[in-house]
Parts: structure tokens; C-alpha cells; sequence
């Protein structure tokens, strides 16, 4: 192999070794259409909406409109090229998959690398968000709330957070039951935080008054620019949806159409909350409040009642974005071990769950470290730069497997290519450009560390160097696929 070459692992040589572990025990095909939906919804809606909005509302005032529209147009964009390659390859390692057939190893183990910030920090991040309404919600219910000491970070009042703890585990015991048990929790939870913000929008609306969205952008372009990149915060989690590829039937149909369907409610559905938001009360009296949702239809109502339902609404919503993000890193991790370039211990599948084990434990315990002991704003601007980056590069895989497979399998096509994929590209880098500079330092210190444990670890340990690629291309250029070499039928 070339010392220059990408290190490049066919998707049809992907789609072959799915399903087992390296010992061949199986996940199994158990989630319909509908359940990935719910697990979709389940993943997305949380902590963004429940507890950022009102963040978000204070970058941009009542012109968190557009910044929600912005930051929901490049989802959508995006998730086209999701539902293109989630039905074409669909293995449970998502966008480090997809990155390990287009772009390469190297960039593949990057994007693995970034993914622990989408779904590793993020999980640590929202579970932190569930601990807080957990508190509201005792607070309004049994006049009791966890000490400070036990319920928040160091730094910020408290000694260690338990209800974050709790959550995470709550949600490993449940994922190692099994995905069948874990799809129907998640398909129940979901069901419940969307019919609780069409609740919200239904009185928010009986309070409309069109005087509350004047002066509109109040700070101007740039604060409806980083309104979009604390509102995309919200919409994280959809690619979640590819990371079943193994455990969905006919998941070449369900995939895309699930990617689709969730990312165009979920979508309204933020769009119809920040117009009901806003327009029910002054941003001024929105902006930064803690349980903002709560406030408003308090607002509305004149009753304390609506605080409570929102906020347990909230626990559950929140509850199940740990369980589907949670699940979501077990897959990752699993696909890169099965690849050789994280250790063994995270491909192995329980014969008698037919889960990822010690996998789904790992996960918990590690990212509950940071959600007892960091505060929440640290690791949000860190799981958006990460996602941001996997998404632009997803976007490019794209184009690039369009070049290199042309023969692939696909169920679903990006519409009006390459444009689609390229308007992805534009709007992620955009919304990347919204964030402090202090991030995008820390992010290139956490890219450069992906590099060096690549470089020591991935590099040396990858199976497809040990039992040799299935393509080696001399970069820059992609190899010419052929029907041989991809093993593909050609077969829309
Ligand atoms: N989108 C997820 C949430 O808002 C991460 O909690």
C-alpha cells in the first residue's frame, strides 16, 4: 500500500461484516418504520428546545425565527445526504462509515473521534439538562428538591451531579436489556414530548399578540447568525436514526424514509414552538430564563399548572435523548472496534441479550464522569463544533462515493445533486463560523489529539491493514469504481 494512499473499505465489504461480532453473535432485525421514527424524535428533541431556547431567544431575539429556520434548512440538506448513504450502506457505524468508504481511514477515525462529541459529551450535556427539570418538577410536586450540593457541578453550587448519574445508567440498564425493550421505551417517550410542545404551542397561541415580534432582530444579522448555532444544538441527533442500520428490517427502505420523516416534523415542530414562544410573551422577558417553556404558559394561563406539566414533560423528553444518543455511541464504537481501530472489548455482543454489553457500560460510566462534574454550558459549544464538522464532512461523502461507486445501491438519491450537498456543506461551515473563537480553538486541540492516537493506536491496530484493503486510491483522486470492484448490481 502506498505511503500516500487513503486506506479506503468498500461499502459492500461493510454491509458483509455487519450484523455480528467478531465472533459472530448477531444483533437482531427488530425495529420497524414507525420505532425508528420515535427513535428519531426520541434522540432529537430535548434539552435544546426545553432548556436553550431561551438562550437562543437572547442571542437573536424574536428573530430566533430565521435562526431556527437556518439551522433547520441545514439539517434538512444534510439529512438528504444521510438518508442517500444510510440506505446505501446501512451498518451501525453511521458517518465514521461512510467516511471510511469515501474519504478514507484516517479522515473515518477523525470522524469517530468527533462523534464522542456528538454523542459521548452530548449524552453528558443533556443528561445534566434532565437533572435540572428533574428538580423543577420535584419542586412543584412534593415542595422538595435534590441539595444543590448533590444536583449541580463543582463551580456552580454543587459537589457532584446525581441525578445525571442516574439518568445515564438508568438508560445503560434498559439499553442492555435489549433493543426491543429500549425501541419501545423510546417509541412511549416520544409520543409524549411531542404531544407536550403541540400542548405548549395550542396555549401559547391563545396569547399571540403580533406587537411581541417587533423590533424583530433586535441584534441584528449576527445575532440571528449565532442564534442558528445554538439552535442547531437542538436539532442534533437525527443521524442517530443511521446508527441502527443493523437492527432495522429492510433498512435500505426504513432508513431514509424514517431520516426524512423525523427531520420534517421535528423540524415544524421547532418552528411552530419559536413562533408561539415569542409571539405569547416580550424576548425580552424570555431571553436567558431557566425553564423558559414553563414561563410562557404560565404567562398564558395564569396558572402554575402548565410549569408542571412542561416540566415533566421535559423529564421524560430528555430521558429518552440519553437513551437514543446513548445507544447511538454503543453502535459507533462497536463499528470502529469490528475495524480494529478502538479495542476489542467494544465489538462484543451478549448471546444472551443480543446487545453490546460491556460496550453500553463502558459508555455509561465514562460519560458520566463529565455530567457529575462539568457544568453544562462547557460542553455545549463543543458537541455543536464536533456535530457541525461531521456533518459538512458526511455532506462530502456524498459527492465523493457518487464518484468512486457509481454503480452502488441506492434506494434514495439526493435530490438536485450536487447542489443539495454542497448548500450542506455551506450552511454547517456558516453556522461553525457563528461559534466563539474559544471553541474553535479547542476543537483543533481535540482534532490534533484524534490525529496523534490514530497515528499511535488506529494506524497500527486497523484490520483492513492486516488483511489488506479491499481499495487502495492514490490521493487526491478517487479510483474509477467498476460494478467488479464494488461488487455492486447496479440495481436502483
Ligand atoms: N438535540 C438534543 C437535545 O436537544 C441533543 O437534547
Amino acid at each position: 500500500m502506498p505511503r500516500t494512499g487513503l486506506r479506503l473499505k468498500s461499502p459492500d465489504q461493510m454491509v458483509s461484516e455487519s450484523g455480528t461480532d467478531l465472533e459472530g453473535h448477531g444483533l437482531q432485525r427488530t425495529i420497524g418504520p414507525f420505532q425508528l421514527v420515535c427513535f428519531g424524535i426520541g434522540a432529537i428533541v430535548g434539552t435544546g428546545i426545553f432548556v436553550g431556547l431561551s438562550d437562543t431567544v437572547a442571542e437573536a431575539g424574536p428573530g430566533v425565527i430565521v435562526s431556527f429556520v437556518l439551522a433547520a434548512l441545514t439539517c434538512v440538506f444534510t439529512a438528504f445526504s444521510f438518508a442517500e448513504l444510510g440506505g446505501a450502506i446501512p451498518v451501525s457505524g453511521s458517518s465514521y462509515s461512510y467516511t471510511y468508504a469515501s474519504l478514507g481511514e484516517r479522515a473515518a477515525f477523525l470522524v469517530g473521534w468527533c462523534l464522542l462529541l456528538e454523542y459521548g459529551v452530548s449524552v453528558s450535556a443533556v443528561a445534566i439538562g434532565w437533572g435540572q427539570y428533574l428538580n423543577e418538577l420535584l419542586g412543584n410536586t412534593v415542595g422538595w428538591r435534590i441539595p444543590a450540593a448533590l444536583a449541580d457541578a463543582p463551580g456552580h453550587g454543587g459537589v457532584v451531579n446525581v441525578p445525571a448519574v442516574v439518568v445515564m445508567l438508568l438508560a445503560a440498564v434498559l439499553l442492555v436489556r435489549g433493543v426491543r425493550e429500549s425501541a419501545r421505551a423510546t417509541a412511549a417517550m416520544a409520543v409524549i414530548k411531542v404531544g407536550i410542545l403541540v400542548l405548549f404551542c395550542a396555549i401559547a397561541f391563545t396569547a399571540f399578540k403580533a406587537g411581541n415580534l417587533t423590533p424583530f432582530a433586535p441584534e441584528g444579522i449576527g445575532g440571528i447568525g449565532a442564534g442558528a448555532s445554538l439552535a442547531f444544538f437542538s436539532f442534533i441527533g437525527f443521524d442517530a436514526i443511521s446508527t441502527a442500520g443493523e437492527e432495522v428490517r429492510n433498512p435500505r427502505r426504513n432508513i431514509p424514509l424514517a431520516i426524512l420523516v423525523t427531520i420534517g416534523c421535528v423540524a415544524l415542530l421547532y418552528c411552530l414552538v419559536s413562533v408561539a414562544a415569542l409571539g405569547a410573551m416580550p424576548w425580552e422577558q424570555v431571553g436567558g430564563k431557566p425553564a423558559a417553556l414553563s414561563l410562557i404558559v404560565n404567562h398564558a394561563t395564569g396558572s402554575t399548572l402548565g410549569s408542571t406539566v412542561i416540566a415533566l414533560g421535559a423529564v421524560v423528553a430528555i430521558a429518552s435523548v440519553v437513551l437514543a444518543v446513548m445507544y447511538g455511541q454503543t453502535r459507533i464504537l462497536m463499528s470502529m472496534s469490528r475495524d480494529g481501530l478502538m479495542p476489542k472489548v467494544f465489538a462484543r455482543v451478549s448471546p444472551k441479550t443480543s446487545t453490546p454489553v460491556a460496550n453500553t457500560w463502558i459508555v455509561a460510566v465514562v460519560f458520566a464522569v463529565p455530567a457529575a462534574v462539568v457544568p453544562l454550558d462547557v460542553v455545549l459549544d463543543m458537541t455543536v463544533i464536533g456535530t457541525l464538522a461531521i456533518m459538512a464532512v458526511v455532506n462530502i461523502c456524498v459527492l465523493a462515493l457518487r464518484r468512486s461507486h457509481p454503480s452502488l445501491q441506492r434506494r434514495f438519491r439526493v435530490p438536485f445533486h450536487p447542489v443539495t450537498p454542497l448548500l450542506g456543506v455551506a450552511f454547517s461551515l456558516y453556522l461553525m463560523y457563528g461559534l466563539p473563537l474559544v471553541t474553535w480553538v479547542q476543537f483543533a486541540v481535540f482534532v490534533a489529539l484524534g490525529l496523534v492516537l490514530y497515528s499511535c493506536y488506529g494506524r497500527r491496530r486497523s484490520r483492513l491493514a492486516h488483511t489488506g484493503p479491499q481499495e487502495t486510491t492514490p490521493e487526491p483522486a478517487a479510483a474509477p469504481a467498476t460494478p467488479a470492484a464494488t461488487g455492486a448490481t447496479g440495481a436502483r
